[in-house]
């Protein structure tokens, strides 16, 4: 039996595989080590783990907790560790549970005591925190850019089609005529308000952990601001018990990645119904598109298919966190572990799909000649004509009754509301002179909606540039 001296305490550190052991007196079964090791997904957060912790060392240097010496020592083993991540040779193990304790079982190995300094006045409640906080952070940031890169290439396309008439749809059914322009745009708006969202949730992801250490704080003098500073944090957060156990922060991002997705859901639904050969408004470029193995005359739109469906996962994400979170009393618990499978799977589709749409707006064809073919079905004009009765005095209740047995007059002889001869068209009111023609015709009807917000190719123009100047200015 050895005995319980120091140093055969010490060196049972160095020899265990889990860095609590010591107080345990059966080690844990196969399957519930694997049920409770994170390695196999957190190790993504390495990098971010390290950034971390360089900065706590540091700080504790700076107030003489570990010497000068050791903040070497732990900065040029933390080297070799990025080094041996980045070339693949770094041997994660699931004896070590997770990132955390991987790499700081390689430190103590590299550089002895000094790495055993390192978790001083820190627990892996507060480590976890700041590496999800860091890791979002930079996710945040690419997303951020990505959403400016698909408005921009919504813009541009809207500025090449801010005169390309299209039917407007409520309930699916041609209802006025629109620009092609401004239909794009409507998406511009909604990826704006996403990168709004997206910003917004950054300034509370960017706060410090750091230094709550497992839930109540720590007894040594440590320096917050210092590091929070290094980290590039904008504050440092307020209560220890708080820092360490709530992720309100990354439900709030997967609520704003859910909105992102179910933008793009909706786009990718209209491409979809745009690229039906019993619409043919547009072509993806083939790049976006497979065949059927079967049906040799298929061109099937599974990118956006695809993406439609992924916003089923992006939003059980959302409800998986807020599940997670609601019936955990403070602080830390191991609840919050299952924080970062659906976290960093949010991320990943947001930022695939998104990189994949910047590509595939530019990768759209318009068929204008079919867009204008349909809006000039389903009487897309007969608001107009109503209008153009009520600025000659006809209240509007009127004026729409009136149209309407207009419109049903043309069902009857199939044709459309302009192919009426003014004759036919005093018919219906007296008010109507040949001045008519000119309010029915597509052209008419789009241009007269020049108000901001409105269709009229003008003011998209006005609204596309609005957008590419801003992105350029930003
Ligand atoms: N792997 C853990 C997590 O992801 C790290 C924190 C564990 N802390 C603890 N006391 N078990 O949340």
């Amino acid at each position: 039996m050895t005995k319980n001296t120091p140093q055969n305490l010490q060196n049972q550190f160095a020899n265990k595989t889990q860095a609590w052991s010591a107080r345990f007196s059966e080690p844990v079964s196969e399957l519930v080590k694997r049920y409770t090791a994170s390695v196999d997904f957190d190790k993504r957060l390495a990098n971010f783990d390290i950034q971390g912790s360089l900065a706590h060392a540091d700080m504790l240097a700076s107030i003489g907790i570990i010497s000068a010496q050791d903040l070497q020592d732990i900065e040029k083993g933390m080297d070799q560790i990025l080094e041996e991540i980045a070339q693949g040779n770094f041997v994660w193990s699931i004896d070590l549970e997770d990132v955390h304790l991987n790499i700081e079982k390689r430190l103590v190995e590299l550089i002895g005591d000094a790495g055993k300094r390192l978790h001083t006045g820190r627990s892996r409640n507060d480590q976890v925190a700041t590496d999800i906080r860091l890791w979002l952070r930079h996710e945040i940031d690419l997303s951020l850019d990505l959403l400016h890169q698909l408005r921009q290439q919504l813009a541009t396309l809207s500025l090449e089609h801010a005169a390309t008439i299209l039917p407007g749809f409520t309930h699916l059914q041609v209802a006025q005529p629109v620009t092609f322009g401004h239909h794009l745009l409507a998406y511009a708006e909604m990826f704006g308000r996403d990168a709004e969202r997206l910003a917004d949730c950054r300034k509370r992801v960017n706060r410090l952990p750091l230094g709550a250490a497992a839930l109540a704080g720590t007894s040594y003098p440590i320096d917050r601001e210092r590091v929070a500073n290094t980290l590039g944090f904008d504050e440092v957060c307020r209560n220890s018990l708080d820092a360490v156990s709530d992720r309100d922060f990354a439900i709030e991002f997967c609520a704003a990645a859910a909105l992102i997705m179910t933008h793009i859901s909706r786009l990718s639904e209209e491409l979809v119904l745009w690229m039906s050969p019993r619409v043919g408004f547009i072509d993806l470029a083939d790049r976006f598109c497979t065949g059927s193995s079967i049906m040799p005359q298929k061109k099937n739109p599974d990118v956006p298919e695809l993406a439609r469906g992924k916003t089923g996962r992006v939003n059980g994400h959302l409800v998986a966190l807020l599940t997670l979170m609601k019936g955990q009393p403070l602080a830390y618990n191991k609840d919050n572990q299952e924080d970062k499978e659906g976290l960093f799977d949010t991320a990943d589709t947001i930022r695939d799909t998104l990189t994949i749409f910047v590509d595939m707006v530019q990768g759209i064809t318009v068929k204008a000649d079919a867009m204008r073919a349909a809006a000039l079905q389903g009487y897309a004009t007969a608001t107009d004509l109503a209008d153009y009765l009520v600025k000659k005095g006809v209240p509007f209740r009127d004026a729409h009754e009136t149209v309407a047995h207009a419109v049903r007059a043309c069902e009857e002889r199939g044709c459309d509301l302009a192919d009426l001869s003014l004759n036919e068209l005093q018919d219906f009111h007296q008010l109507i002179t040949d001045d008519i023609f000119q309010v029915l015709t597509l052209e008419g009807s789009v241009a007269a909606r020049n108000h901001i917000g409105g269709t009229a190719p003008e003011r998209v123009r006005l609204e596309a540039q609005r957008i590419l100047d801003a992105s350029q200015a930003g």
